[in-house]
């Protein structure tokens, strides 16, 4: 799976079998066998026939069509898209497989009149579900021969360059849980932010961030005061979070990590623990389950309706 952490592997192997099986260590790779299925959709009066291992036939009232689809991403938890190359220009399919309801259209395909395969990959969508991505410099989607090095997430997105540490484990590398606060959730949120927007400061770029750094030297983002429960959207936990009395009173305490270990290397941890340890008053309140009641799961219409957690806790 992933080059670098075999490196960890003979020193960290309980990490690196716990964090090899989770969505962010399989979230891209190569295509090997595409689901098989069929499906139509109507607006664009498109015929789709999804032909293992990694062939896609397009019938449209005008013309046949075949096309090879090379890489995916996203682990499947919730669905998987598709990427295909025209020379050294990566594309976005636009038909995605859904856990829960097998083939559709891509999120922000669904109402389009035609079959649109003219949906360049850029450097956002790879820098977030990829590692070691290998862009043409100054161009919009042109990659070298491989447009990423590494499959999923690799240890180095979190714990920055690691090479040296492997040589010699006295040199240490970044620990997200050691680092002050706000570089501590920058680790988290490098990826897990979208907002409204983002910019560069001038003379700055998101790309140059590394673990350890601070995003706010580099970009503003701008964010979406959310106040619905139906404003629910793919990549808003940090926005969700925000709003929650328990991040607002407990200020630096409570990050993603408090709930979250991308890598636990004793098992499944309760979620419901984090919640006890700072609410002990009500340990026994209304029953055991306390996510169930405050951080209820929703669809939220962006993903294709997958369900996602509430992340205001209320
Ligand atoms: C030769 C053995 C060895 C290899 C290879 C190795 N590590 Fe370590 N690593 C250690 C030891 C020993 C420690 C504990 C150091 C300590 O606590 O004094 C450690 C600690 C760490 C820490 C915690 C640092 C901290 O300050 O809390 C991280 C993160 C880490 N390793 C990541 C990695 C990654 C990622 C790789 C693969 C690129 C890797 N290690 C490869 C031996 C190794
Ligand atoms: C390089 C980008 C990146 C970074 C850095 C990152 N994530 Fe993720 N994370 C993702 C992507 C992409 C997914 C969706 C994976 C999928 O299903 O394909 C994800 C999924 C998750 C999930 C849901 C799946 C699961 O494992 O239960 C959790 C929880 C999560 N991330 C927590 C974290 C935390 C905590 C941090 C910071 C310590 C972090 N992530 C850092 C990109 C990232
Ligand atoms: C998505 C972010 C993320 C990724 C990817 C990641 N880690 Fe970590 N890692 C963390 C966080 C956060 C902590 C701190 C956990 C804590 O103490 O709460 C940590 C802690 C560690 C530690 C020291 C503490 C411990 O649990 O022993 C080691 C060693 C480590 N990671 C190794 C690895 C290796 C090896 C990989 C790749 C196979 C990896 N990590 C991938 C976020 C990540
Ligand atoms: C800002 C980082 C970011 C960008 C950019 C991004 N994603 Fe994601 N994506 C995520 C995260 C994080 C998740 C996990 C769910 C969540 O947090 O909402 C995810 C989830 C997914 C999933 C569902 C995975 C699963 O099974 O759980 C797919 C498919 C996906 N993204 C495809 C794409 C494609 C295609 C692009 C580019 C057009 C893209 N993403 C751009 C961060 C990103
Ligand atoms: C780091 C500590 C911490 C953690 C972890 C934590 N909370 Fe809180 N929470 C707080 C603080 C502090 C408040 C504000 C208390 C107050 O205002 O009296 C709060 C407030 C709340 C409230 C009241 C919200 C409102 O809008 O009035 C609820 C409900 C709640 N927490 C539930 C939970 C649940 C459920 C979990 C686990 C999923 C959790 N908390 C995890 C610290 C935490
Ligand atoms: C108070 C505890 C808590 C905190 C803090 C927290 N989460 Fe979660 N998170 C949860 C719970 C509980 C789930 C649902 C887990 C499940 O269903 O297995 C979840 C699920 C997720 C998922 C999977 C997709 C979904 O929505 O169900 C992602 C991604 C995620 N969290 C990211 C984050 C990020 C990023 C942060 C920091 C901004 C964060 N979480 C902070 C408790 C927390
Ligand atoms: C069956 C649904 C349900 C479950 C399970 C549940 N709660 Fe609650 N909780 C509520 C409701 C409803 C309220 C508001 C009315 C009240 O205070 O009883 C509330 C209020 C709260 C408050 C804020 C109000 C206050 O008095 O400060 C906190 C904190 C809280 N719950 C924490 C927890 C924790 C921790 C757990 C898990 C051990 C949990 N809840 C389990 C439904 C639930």
């Amino acid at each position: 799976m992933i080059l670098l952490a075999l490196a960890c592997a003979t020193c960290h192997p309980a990490i690196v079998a716990a964090y090899e099986h989770s969505p962010m260590a399989r979230s891209s790779g190569p295509v090997t066998s595409l689901p098989a299925g069929s499906y139509r959709h109507t607006p664009s009066r498109t015929a789709y026939s999804i032909e293992p291992p990694d062939r896609v036939k397009i019938r449209t009232p005008l013309q046949n069509a075949t096309q090879k689809l090379e890489y995916f991403l996203g682990s499947g938890a919730h669905g998987r898209s598709y990427l295909f190359r025209r020379g050294d220009k990566l594309f976005q399919a636009p038909i995605t497989h859904y856990a829960q309801r097998g083939w559709g259209m891509s999120p922000g395909y669904e109402a389009d009149d035609h079959s649109d395969w003219t949906r360049p990959v850029g450097r956002d969508c790879l820098w977030c579900h990829a590692s070691s991505t290998r862009m043409i410099y100054g161009t919009a989607n042109q990659y070298a021969d491989q447009p990423f090095r590494e499959n999923g997430i690799t240890c180095d997105r979190c714990h920055g360059d690691t090479r040296a540490h492997a040589k010699d484990p006295a040199e240490r590398p970044v620990n997200p849980a050691k680092l002050p606060s706000a570089a501590r959730n920058d680790t988290c949120r490098q990826c897990h932010l979208l907002g409204l927007s983002r910019a560069d400061k001038p003379g700055r770029s998101f790309y140059a961030y590394r673990p350890g750094g601070l995003l706010d030297e580099l970009v503003t983002y701008q964010t979406a005061p959310q106040q619905k429960q139906s404003d629910l959207k793919v990549t808003g936990h940090f926005e969700r979070l925000a709003m929650s009395k328990c991040q607002i009173a407990s200020g630096d305490k409570l990050w993603c990590g408090t709930c979250h270990n991308p890598h636990p290397s004793t098992g499944k941890a309760d979620p419901n623990q984090p919640c006890r340890t700072c609410h002990s008053a009500k340990q026994s309140h209304r029953g055991p389950d306390c996510q169930s009641c405050h951080m209820p799961k929703a669809p939220t219409p962006e993903a294709g309706h997958s369900i996602f957690t509430d992340h205001w806790i209320r």
